[in-house]
């Protein structure tokens, strides 16, 4: 048995990343409104080893919780390695695997010290065993007795393996129930996933997804990056939380501040849009398509932005197919493709690119360079977006500058949001912009009328 955890352990590297307490700590704080008087459910956790049951645990009085739920799964190759289980069963029973859930509905000052913290949910653990019960299966997330419990939970709260991801949100998401999970920023692009972003029912969580988070590791594992207390840990770029509750970035408006220029914002030559190589280089004065990277779903806020489609095959129509050559570091390799691999490609510019070409058109010799994973967007509304709803704002300035919340001042809002006081204004207020966003606002207030929303 042991050897073939080890196994498939070892297989799913990725679905032994033990989350740590520091970092749910993080990114639950924004939600705690959403917990009061809730059935809180960790379904990938084993309550002896998993941060999330004890995160809830230690602050199941703070939270107003009704009910603290986790489930362990059999293969957990780290279960069970402090504590022994189910002490009323044989020494051949007890055994360091078995799947189980543990069922809370109050915690006390269990050792009696005066406050509740991890001691007592350390006490609890060892000595209120009744609150422990075997699983009938082995804790799978998709059996019928974790499907019960799911349906008894309010708010699904964990780390699942990530090699099961896919079915882990479309069984959330079928059984309707809130969430907050960790993932790899790659399930991003999975197709189930992405039409859920893009229709807004998921959205990445509040830890800023470029930092990584580090990640315990069972002990036999080689590689590692440090060891805090005794215990291997595993850094991974590339991973963030997803929920479908409310995230406020998401409801934040990006600050534009580039103008749109055709050399510095080249067009593909196999789709209709500009390509951004930089999320916060997002142009004003540019009304159609554009591709960004991955990272803009991390700011993605669906009043700003729509999400249309991922660049690449299967998610967008190229407009052409051409047959080319794979350039390496810019020479011929006699290999060929047809649209860079079924991604999105622009002309290879000289003069601009550091990179290498890497294709070459097997007709005509052009040379192109190729964009990766990129989210086709558009943006909603006019250039003036961020204070679009004129009705939003009092016709006071000073309180409407206030709930802008960017400092405007009388003259940029003038400029702003008065095509007519605006145009006068334009160019004294340019001198003294301290707003990026409006410094390429007021540009345009001052040759042409903005449209301003009177609903
Ligand atoms: C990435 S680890 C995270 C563990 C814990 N949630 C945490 O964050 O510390 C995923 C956990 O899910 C367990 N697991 C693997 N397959 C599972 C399944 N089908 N159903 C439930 N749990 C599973 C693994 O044993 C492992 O403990």
């Amino acid at each position: 048995m042991a050897t073939k955890l080890f196994d498939q352990a070892k297989k799913n590297k990725a679905d032994e990343f033990y989350t740590r307490l520091v970092d749910i700590e993080a990114e639950m704080r924004h939600y705690w409104e959403h917990f009061r008087g809730k059935v809180i459910f960790c379904n990938c956790d084993d309550p002896y080893e998993s941060d999330f049951f004890k995160y809830f645990a230690m602050n199941f009085n703070s939270l107003g919780l009704k009910k603290l739920i986790a489930t362990c799964y059999m293969g957990s190759p780290i279960s069970n390695t402090q504590l022994s289980l189910f002490d009323h069963e044989s020494e051949n029973d007890k055994t360091t695997k078995s799947p189980h859930k543990i069922e809370i509905t109050e915690v006390r000052d269990e050792n009696g010290d005066g406050a509740v913290d991890l001691a007592d949910v350390e006490y609890l653990l060892k000595n209120r065993k009744n609150a422990l019960v075997r699983l009938d299966g082995d804790g799978d997330f998709r059996s019928p007795e974790c499907i019960k419990l799911l349906d008894e939970a309010d708010v699904v709260v964990t780390n699942p393996p990530f090699s099961l991801f896919r079915e882990y949100i479309a069984l959330l998401m079928e059984h309707k129930k809130t969430f907050i999970v960790i993932g790899n920023t790659n399930a991003l692009t999975y197709k189930e996933t992405f039409k859920q972003i893009k229709e807004n029912a998921l959205r990445t969580g509040y830890t800023n997804f470029n930092v990584g988070m580090y990640f315990f590791v069972p002990d036999y594992w080689e590689d590692f990056h440090k060891v805090e207390n005794g215990r291997k840990l595993v850094r991974v770029s590339t991973s963030c939380w997803f929920t479908n509750l409310d995230v406020k970035r998401h409801k934040e408006y990006m600050t534009l501040y580039k103008r749109y220029s055709p050399i510095e914002y080249p067009h593909y030559d196999n789709y209709d849009a500009i390509e951004v190589s930089k999320v916060a280089e997002i142009p004003l004065g540019w009304e159609g398509a554009m591709g960004v990277p991955i990272t803009f779903l991390d700011k993605y806020n669906p009043d700003q932005f729509e999400v249309i489609a991922l660049g690449i095959v299967g998610s967008i129509e190229f407009s052409c197919e051409k047959k080319m050559e794979i350039l390496k570091d810019g020479q011929p390799t006699g290999k060929y493709t047809v649209n860079a691999k079924g991604t999105l490609y622009r002309k290879y510019n000289p003069s601009i690119d550091t990179k290498p070409p890497a294709f070459k058109n097997a007709e005509t010799g052009e040379l192109y360079s190729s964009i990766y994973a990129r989210v086709i967007i558009k943006r909603k509304g006019v250039d003036n977006e961020h204070c679009a709803s004129r009705n939003s704002h009092s016709r006071n300035s000073g309180k409407l500058h206030r709930q802008c919340g960017r400092g405007c001042n009388r003259l940029q809002w003038n400029a702003e949001h008065s095509p007519r006081r605006g145009a006068k204004a334009g160019k004294q207020a340019l001198k003294t912009a301290k707003c990026s966003a409006w410094n390429a606002t007021v540009e345009k207030a001052a040759f042409e009328p903005l449209i301003v929303s009177e609903s």
